[in-house]
């Protein structure tokens, strides 16, 4: 850097000299011209970032391939066939989950459905779900094929509440509803769902209670095992760092594991490990988690995941939120800069317990910029800030605890307010 610093661009590096977190563990995108040599890259929210260590880990499962041929299920340094449960236990730990509440497999959206198998019955009356006016639409396609599978109208049986309605929902039309099945973390505002309070009441009213841990899993604390939480799934990508399309995770609470009444997809992949090679024509769940896997899994596709979660592992997600509360606070601080005289606001609740890593802003009119995917555009181009839009008006920045910085957060406000 050539120019002299500001006091406030001094501040942040001063920031982050305290408070370096993990960011020489990652593949930071270069910026593609100007004055800093890296992206501030804040769309961790959006695709996680690659933790250096994936490449030697993923090289080291291909060469026991390229060696070992079909004897690798048995003879690779980290055999297949029990592969995947070396991914459960830190993805437990993630969570707040028992081992055998836990299993990391197939995709988010296809584990909601195998979920929904399950813990979606309805029956008479009851046969509504509850989902977030704001849901992402996978979820809400989701839900509403969920409802015709069952024979029944989508547009009545999918109840669509904003978050501050659910509660209030529950306690007067409880009796009507067969699961909800929220976002923990909401996709587009950022805010963090009360999910205890929201699972007891739901269960108060007789419902099941799911949750979509996409944004909330790797971004703050959860302790689904004891806030009672029926079923969970979440996805590997964001805050995970496991890569595109990454094999997502799935729980199932211990006081359903085991229970013969409750109907679930199967193939060889559903049995016990000790009889699958039995070849028995009927299966023999175990009493896990696992017993909602299907096929077997892809282990090259297992390995970025295993990577990541040892790292979250070894960090540890008490003091990565740690972080991400002083990193959001500071970014929510120097926010203040361009709502005051620029047309946008933040969409995030203030309140930091009521949000993680995201901020999201809203552009009104009359801004220099026409949607907010122009705006993303020119961070990018111009600045070297990636953020991320959804159309036609939010922006989000996600300062992530692990990689992101202080001065990431000063750069993207400084090209905002270039911008705006
Ligand atoms: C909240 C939420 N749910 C579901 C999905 C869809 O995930 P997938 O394509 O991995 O099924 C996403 C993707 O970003 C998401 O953010």
């Amino acid at each position: 850097m050539t120019t002299a610093l500001t006091a406030a661009e001094a501040e942040a590096l001063q920031r982050d000299r305290a408070d370096p977190g993990h960011r020489a563990l990652f593949h930071i995108p270069p910026a593609p011209a100007g004055r800093y040599a890296e992206t501030a890259y804040l769309a961790g929210n959006s695709l996680g970032l690659q933790p250096r260590a994936t490449r030697e880990q993923l090289l080291a499962d291909l060469d026991d391939w390229a060696r070992l041929g079909v004897a690798g299920h048995l003879d690779a340094a980290r055999p297949w066939l029990p592969y995947h449960a070396l991914l459960t236990g830190p993805a437990a730990r993630l969570v707040g989950a028992l081992p055998a509440e836990t299993v990391v497999m197939n995709s988010l959206t296809v584990n909601l459905h195998l979920l929904m198998v399950s813990f979606y019955r309805p029956s008479g009356r009851r046969d509504r779900i509850v989902i977030e006016d704001s849901a992402f639409p996978s979820d809400s396609y989701a839900v509403r094929a969920q409802a015709r599978f069952h024979g029944l109208d989508p547009d009545r049986a999918v109840v669509r509440l904003a978050p501050g309605e659910v509660l209030g929902y529950l306690a007067a039309e409880g009796d009507e509803v067969a699961l909800v099945l929220l976002g923990g973390v909401n996709y587009l505002t950022g805010e963090l769902m009360d999910i205890p309070a929201i699972t007891e009441a739901g269960h108060a009213a007789g419902a099941v209670v799911g949750w979509d841990l996409a944004h909330a899993a790797g971004n703050v604390p959860l302790r689904l095992h004891d806030w009672g939480v029926d079923f969970a799934a979440w996805c590997s990508y964001k805050y995970l760092n496991s890569g595109p399309g990454a094999v997502a995770g799935a729980f199932v609470h211990e006081r359903h594991l085991g229970d013969p009444a409750l109907p679930r997809f199967e193939g060889w992949w559903s049995t016990e490990q000790a009889t699958r090679f039995e070849m028995a024509p009927v299966s023999r769940p175990p009493a896990t988690a696992d017993a909602w896997q299907v096929s077997n899994p892809p282990i090259m596709a297992m390995g970025p995941v295993r990577t990541s979660l040892e790292l979250f592992d070894q960090v540890g997600m008490a003091a990565l939120r740690e972080r991400s509360l002083r990193l959001t606070g500071y970014l929510a601080g120097l926010l203040e800069a361009v709502t005051a005289d620029r047309p946008v606001s933040v969409l995030t609740p203030a309140d930091p317990a009521r949000r993680g890593a995201q901020l999201s802003l809203r552009l009104h009119g009359g801004s220099s910029v026409s949607t907010a995917g122009e705006l993303v555009r020119r961070l990018a181009a111009r600045h070297g800030v990636v953020a991320d839009d959804r159309e036609p008006d939010v922006l989000r920045l996600a300062p992530t605890p692990l990689y992101s910085t202080h001065h990431d957060c000063w750069r993207a406000v400084e090209a905002l307010l270039a911008e705006l």
